[in-house]
């Protein structure tokens, strides 16, 4: 007793008064209401992560795909939620609610502002990487996909199945289906079909007030803006039912690289009338980027003009040689493969078995700041020239012009179809990405990307300046971190991302969830929030 008095008592005491101020705490709240709610012990800990947890750091570095936000400075989530049921989603979103935390919900954490695990208020994540089933039915050529899959998960499931069927995502094998489906999706099919967004005809959502939901229940108008109007603001959606599309069993896929010195300005000039007329089966684009030139010590910038045709070489050679004799393309630039494997062409990788297609870490990772822009009139060469001359700066050592052709089904498309408003009359859609590998230097790089932005200006679309959601840019303006948006304030950037639909996404999210539980920097505000 004399022991317990003068030896463990006053640790007993701290500890339990430890237990008792977090308990105080909104966390311990949290944390209490979660763990009453998710009573099985043993799947407790697979999917409650709180920063005490010795895995809690690799669960969430697991998906960071921009490093850039994943420093020690960088806000942490005081908990990750990895449900494995779907009452785990909406014990997480009853007890964030009632408790004070902020919830991100994150799929593939392939956003590029980080949004889906970086908050400046108190936060958890919703990590979906335990919902990732994709269910293939050839018969009906559909998909249940649950959003934790990422593309390549889907890709193979699809190509395991069937060599005759496809879906119309984005080239990055390891991008989360979650977060790609909630802005979009578009990649080397969508001349031929569209967008991914286009393809859905079903989901299973959770809405704020924990209802699951389907397309039925939720009603058209809300499954309208789940198809593009951005993640984290409607509710979490679960799994996606998507139509496949037609893909031959063998594709053509084919990179001609051209630097500053064999007429890459005048070639790209040209690729800009062409590319969004040739046919729909024919998909190109053009990645500029610095690269070592022939003299020794010197450097160059490089467009790579790479093309996906849904046939064959010998078709594919007569059409080009009609269409854009200017880029020369012969058989030897070309490769035959099958859809699947044209992923892993496009994604950067060498060809291989397609398992890789499952490999979540199969891309490096680095730290990066994007930007997009729409061009629905030709630059002229002076233009070009300029910007291919910025890539010739230092801080573009890492730096990619990604310029991808539109037209095909994309002009076919109504502009209110789907959020996703920018279809007919878009020549091509350019990212820009610089990376670095010092966070030291960050904002040097970050001030180069902002002036080719600048400079871009007089070369794109404007009134408004459109920008794909896909890819945010914290750049154009941020919801309030507390409390309320004004639509004003929203329309900033609202309707770069959306144009005239972001006024129907602020009616609908004012419907489903007044009181703004699902938000992040960029999400559709409602009218009246907290
Ligand atoms: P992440 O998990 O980070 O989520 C992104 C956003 O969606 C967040 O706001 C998140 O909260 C929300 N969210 C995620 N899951 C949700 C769910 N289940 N329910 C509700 N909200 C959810 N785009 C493109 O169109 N074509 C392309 O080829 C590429 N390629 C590409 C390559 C690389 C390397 C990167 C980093 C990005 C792309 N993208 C792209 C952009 C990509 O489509 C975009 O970043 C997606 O939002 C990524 O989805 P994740 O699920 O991976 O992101």
């Amino acid at each position: 007793m004399k022991f317990l008095q003068f030896s463990v008592l006053p640790f007993l005491i701290v500890i339990l008064s430890l237990i008792g101020a977090t308990l105080a705490h909104p966390y311990g709240d949290f944390l209490h209401c979660l763990s009453l709610r998710i009573s099985n012990s043993s799947t407790t800990s697979k999917v409650i992560y709180t920063q005490n947890n010795p895995s809690y750091s690799s669960v969430l570095n697991a998906s960071i795909q921009n490093t850039r936000f994943s420093t020690p400075t960088t806000p942490k989530p005081y908990a990750i939620i990895t449900p494995r049921k779907t009452s785990h989603v909406q014990s997480t979103i009853y007890c964030s609610k009632n408790h004070g935390f902020q919830l991100r919900i994150r799929s593939g954490g392939h956003d590029v502002e980080g949004v889906s695990y970086v908050s400046q208020v108190p936060f958890v994540i919703l990590d979906l990487v335990n919902f990732r089933a994709v269910k293939v039915d050839t018969k009906n050529e559909v998909v249940w996909v649950q959003s934790g899959a990422t593309t390549g998960e889907l890709y193979y499931g699809i190509a395991s199945k069937t060599q005759t069927l496809g879906f119309p995502a984005g080239i990055c094998h390891t991008i989360g289906i979650g977060g790609h489906l909630s802005g979009g999706g578009f990649g080397i099919l969508g001349r031929k079909y569209g967008l991914a967004a286009d393809y859905i005809i079903d989901a299973k959502l959770i809405d704020a007030n924990g209802r699951i939901l389907n397309r039925k229940s939720m009603g058209e108008d809300l499954f309208w803006a789940i198809r593009g109007g951005g993640g984290n603001t409607f509710g979490v959606v679960l799994a996606w039912k998507i139509k496949l599309v037609p893909v031959p069993p063998v594709v053509t896929v084919f990179t001609v690289n051209k630097n500053l010195e064999q007429n890459a300005t005048k070639i790209f000039h040209r690729w800009q009338y062409v590319a969004h007329k040739l046919p729909n089966d024919l998909f190109t684009a053009v990645w500029i980027m610095k690269v070592n030139s022939s003299q020794v010590g010197n450097k160059t910038v490089q467009a790579g003009f790479r093309g996906m045709f849904l046939g064959g070489v010998d078709e594919l050679i007569p059409l080009i040689q009609h269409e854009f004799p200017e880029l020369g393309l012969t058989k030897e630039n070309c490769t035959q493969m099958s859809w699947v494997q044209s992923i892993l062409y496009f994604g950067g990788l060498p060809i291989q078995p397609v398992e890789i297609l499952l490999n979540r870490n199969a891309l490096p990772r680095s730290s990066l700041k994007a930007k997009t822009d729409f061009v629905k009139e030709p630059m002229p060469e002076t233009g070009i020239e300029g910007f291919m001359n910025m890539f010739l700066e230092e801080e573009a050592d890492f730096a990619i012009a990604m310029i991808e052709a539109f037209g095909g089904k994309m002009d076919e498309i109504q502009e209110n179809e789907l959020p996703y408003p920018h279809r007919a009359g878009i020549l091509f859609e350019s990212t820009y990405i610089v990376q670095w590998t010092n966070e030291e230097d960050a904002g040097t790089y970050i001030n180069w990307i902002r002036r080719l932005y600048s400079y871009m200006a007089s070369y794109v679309s404007k009134s408004p300046r459109e920008a794909y959601y896909n890819y945010k840019d914290l750049d154009l303006g941020t919801n309030n971190v507390n409390g309320y948006t004004s639509y004003e304030q929203a329309s900033v950037w609202g309707l770069k991302y959306f144009k005239n639909n972001f006024k129907r996404l602020v009616q609908i999210k004012t419907m489903i969830d007044p009181m703004n539980f699902f938000r992040n920097e960029q999400s559709v505000p409602p009218l009246w929030s907290p």
